[in-house]
């Protein structure tokens, strides 16, 4: 069963048409892999947030995580939206700042930044970084001694939270390679590292329990811990937060399986277990900031694959191979994430065939699909991957020197190519001979 998101219709010819564009021209005029955008449906998400924040007066900041998907036009998106955006490396900080985030708006994530990293995040004056580890922090220390400026930071921390989901994108518990540690006091050393700190200013704290979480309830313990913290600083140091940021890890619906809370109910349940732990704690209620990525962009994007060979194992499996694959969505292979999509050119035809959508890598992994009914298909056929829009395009690879697909942004009717399709040349533009 497919699933349409936003502007998403079948439209008269039986297309598929996203952002008032027929999908199977957006093919032909820019080839396929394709990353289709509609431009409408992040900026409904992005609004989402804000507004509910906003109605439930509270001062907020929504932080677009920018490695759920990030180039220029999609930073001049998020300024245009009046959002935050999280960057976690050298790389997305430079393209944020190319295109043409505010600095202030930025705020600068990471378990190992590099000192050049930092360098270029102070010079920038960006608004805010996340400090991890002490290591980081005592680079921070020098890096402000030596240019003499104050920066803004957060410490991250790691409440200690198992939130339900893949192991690899949990990252709320005392395991964990991020954060500072609550329970053996790291946490406590680091504030009092930072509130001695001429260079530095203590903002408040951040924690991120994980990704694609689709209830409420380890949010709420997170909250608890994290004003438990606040309150044992104010009592034994008289520190006082002015931001709370809970980070993001709000779910999407890849197939019809999913079922995650709306937005606007994690945010509720978010801003409601803050107000109530502040109450509890008689302590001053914080900016609450948050960071969705996924919420944002992954319904957003759908993958457009022509269809090419296909190979039928009678009684064992029918494979319908497709022109991208793990190159430009690793995520099936990686977390064993499931999608759904549908056929973008004869949409209503009767779906006859049980099939797996396999990708073109030679890579026995590489399935993007492993059973999907679709209808008879023939080579030429396109195929639309949908909530495809986070963790697709930005965790691209050239693996077996396949070209990375291109970029289009919809809306109202029109398109805008936003990162073009890899050459062959590119492909070989690195390599010294
Ligand atoms: N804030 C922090 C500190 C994060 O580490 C992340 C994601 C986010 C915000 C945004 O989380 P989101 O709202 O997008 O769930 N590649 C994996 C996801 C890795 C997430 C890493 N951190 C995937 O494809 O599922």
């Amino acid at each position: 069963m497919s699933l349409l998101f936003g502007t998403a219709r079948v439209n008269e010819n039986d297309h598929l048409e996203i952002g008032g564009c027929d999908t199977t021209e957006l093919a032909e005029k820019y080839g396929t892999p394709l990353f289709i955008y509609d431009v409408a449906h992040i900026r409904e998400q992005a609004r989402g947030f804000k507004q509910t924040l906003d109605e439930l007066g509270v001062k907020n900041k929504v932080v677009y995580a920018s490695k759920a998907f990030g180039c220029l036009a999609m930073y001049k998106l998020l300024e245009e939206e009046n959002l935050g955006c999280d960057v976690v490396s050298g790389g997305e900080l430079y393209t944020a700042l190319k295109g043409g985030m505010s600095p202030a708006n930025i705020e600068f994530h990471g378990n190992n930044k590099l000192k050049s990293e930092l360098e270029l995040a102070l010079d920038s004056q960006i608004g805010t970084i996340i400090v991890d580890n002490f290591y980081e922090l005592e680079l921070l220390k020098e890096l402000t001694a030596a240019r003499d400026i104050e920066q803004a930071v957060m410490l991250r921390v790691t409440p200690g939270i198992n939130a339900e989901t893949h192991d690899y994108i949990l990252t709320g518990q005392v395991d964990s390679k991020f954060g500072f540690d609550v329970a053996s006091g790291q946490a406590t050393k680091a504030m009092e590292i930072v509130t001695a700190s001429k260079g530095l200013n203590l903002q408040g704290i951040h924690c991120h329990i994980g990704s694609q979480i689709f209830s409420s309830e380890g949010f709420l313990v997170a909250v608890e811990r994290m004003i438990g913290i606040l309150k044992e600083w104010k009592e034994t140091h008289e520190y006082v937060a002015q931001i709370l940021n809970m980070g993001g890890g709000f779910g999407i619906k890849y197939t019809e399986n999913d079922s995650p809370l709306e937005p606007k109910k994690f945010v509720q349940a978010i801003v409601e277990a803050v107000k109530g732990q502040c109450s509890l704690n008689d302590y001053p209620l914080p900016e609450i900031w948050i960071e969705p990525g996924r919420s944002i962009v992954a319904e957003a994007g759908t993958t457009l694959y022509t269809v090419g060979a296909q190979k039928v194992i009678p009684e064992v499996r029918h494979y319908v191979a497709v022109d991208g694959g793990m190159g430009d969505n690793i995520r099936p292979a990686l977390y064993s994430a499931e999608y759904t999509g549908l056929l973008a050119n004869r949409i209503s035809e009767e779906n006859k065939d049980r099939v797996a959508v396999v990708g073109k890598y030679c890579e026995s992994g590489d399935i993007l699909i492993k059973d999907i009914e679709l209808p008879e298909l023939v080579s030429g056929d396109l195929f639309a991957m949908t909530s495809t829009g986070a963790y697709g395009y930005s965790m691209a690879s050239n693996y077996n020197r396949n070209p990375r697909s291109a970029v289009v942004f919809v809306e109202a009717g029109q398109d805008k190519l936003v990162i073009r399709r890899e050459t062959y040349d590119d492909l070989i533009s690195l390599d010294c001979d």
